[in-house]
């Protein structure tokens, strides 16, 4: 046996196989079960004992040999085919992705976010109340005691037989509440947008559900000065800056006295037009100086403390500002609808 030779050949074999078919074959031609190197193997039988052992280290190195070449020239077939099959199954990022639709936000939620931002530049902070609220605050303490007329305008949804807990029909007792927390101590410049609710059974422009944003001021000297100053300079940031505010005398249990505020109309400068009606005017809120019965009631002494307060239609604001003339809009959910408004600024 010469074992230098079979190594030579065994290399030129292994390193010419072009595949692992062919790589295979090679196998077969030594170590199958009637290869070279196997009857090598076999024939150790026949070898006289005292070269028996020579003759072994001659085979072994020779299969060595040859698994270590057969071995590497596999993993190189492996590797390539792996290579190959990656290079196939790549995913090409670089595609554009599949387009999700985008919403558009909620008209009524940005005019109240536009309204938030204008309070906030004067120093108001903005506040949450309750949607299930006691009759004390939506209606007692707002110095409508059970029986006022005034209550049934603003009827409302009870939870139970006492009528103690109901869904608010105003933003109004988150003032209450805010007083009370203030302790008759503490200054109050809030607003608190949010939903009310009410009986809806007697015309179809109105809606169980609506929006109002509520503003409350509680300071020293607090005239309807403040309020006229306060209320231009919010619709002015809503309408532009032409836009004169006026008060027109009004009633509400909460405030004396009370005023419904309108301005002159952003369409037609006042001259009339569809818009106001042919009037000039718009009103868009309800006001006045606070009632001190509703300071005291709070904790606040009238002698010392005055303050005023506020209520805009939500809903009222949005449709003058983008011209809107059917509120179901806001409600809808309709994307095409929020989308048709998404371009206005
Ligand atoms: N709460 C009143 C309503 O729902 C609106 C209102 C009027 C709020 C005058 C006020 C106010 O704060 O001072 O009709």
């Amino acid at each position: 046996m010469n074992v230098e030779n079979l190594k030579k050949e065994i290399k030129e074999e292994i390193e010419s196989s072009k595949n692992p078919n062919e790589l295979n074959d090679v196998r077969i031609k030594y170590i199958g079960k009637k290869g070279i190197i196997t009857e090598l193997n076999s024939k150790i039988k026949d070898i006289p004992n005292d070269e028996k052992k020579e003759y072994g280290m001659k085979v072994n190195e020779v299969r060595t040999y040859f698994n270590t070449l057969f071995s590497n020239k596999n993993k190189k077939f492996e590797e390539e085919k792996l290579n190959e099959k990656l290079r196939k199954e790549k995913i090409d990022i670089t595609m554009p992705a599949t387009e999700i639709a985008l919403g558009a936000p909620s008209i009524l939620e940005k005019l109240i976010e536009d309204v938030e931002e204008v309070c906030m530049s004067m120093g108001y902070d903005v506040i949450d109340g309750p949607e299930v609220e006691l009759d004390k605050y939506n209606f007692e303490m707002l110095n409508l005691p059970k029986g006022h007329p005034a209550r049934d305008a603003q009827d409302t949804f009870y939870f139970d037989e006492s009528e103690e807990h109901l869904l608010r029909s105003q933003t109004s007792p988150v003032q209450v509440r805010t007083m009370l927390e203030g302790k008759g101590e503490k200054k109050v410049r809030m607003i608190c947008p949010g939903k009310t609710y009410r009986r809806d059974d007697d015309d179809a422009t109105h809606s169980h559900q609506f929006t109002q944003i509520e503003g409350l001021v509680v300071d020293k000297n607090i005239s309807l000065t403040d309020l006229k100053g306060t209320v231009e300079v919010i619709v002015r940031h809503l309408f532009g800056d032409d836009v004169e505010v006026r008060f027109r005398p009004s009633y509400y249990p909460f405030t004396e006295p009370s005023v419904e505020i309108d301005i002159s109309c952003f369409n037609c400068g006042g001259k009339g037009c569809s818009i106001c009606k042919e009037s000039g005017w718009i009103t868009v809120c309800g006001a006045g100086i606070v009632h001190p019965n509703v300071l005291k009631m709070s904790g606040y002494d009238p002698k010392v403390w005055s303050g005023f307060a506020f209520g805009f239609g939500a809903e009222r604001l949005a449709m003058l500002k983008y011209g809107i003339d059917d509120c179901r809009v806001f409600y809808n959910n309709d994307l095409r609808e929020s989308k048709e408004f998404d371009r206005v600024d």
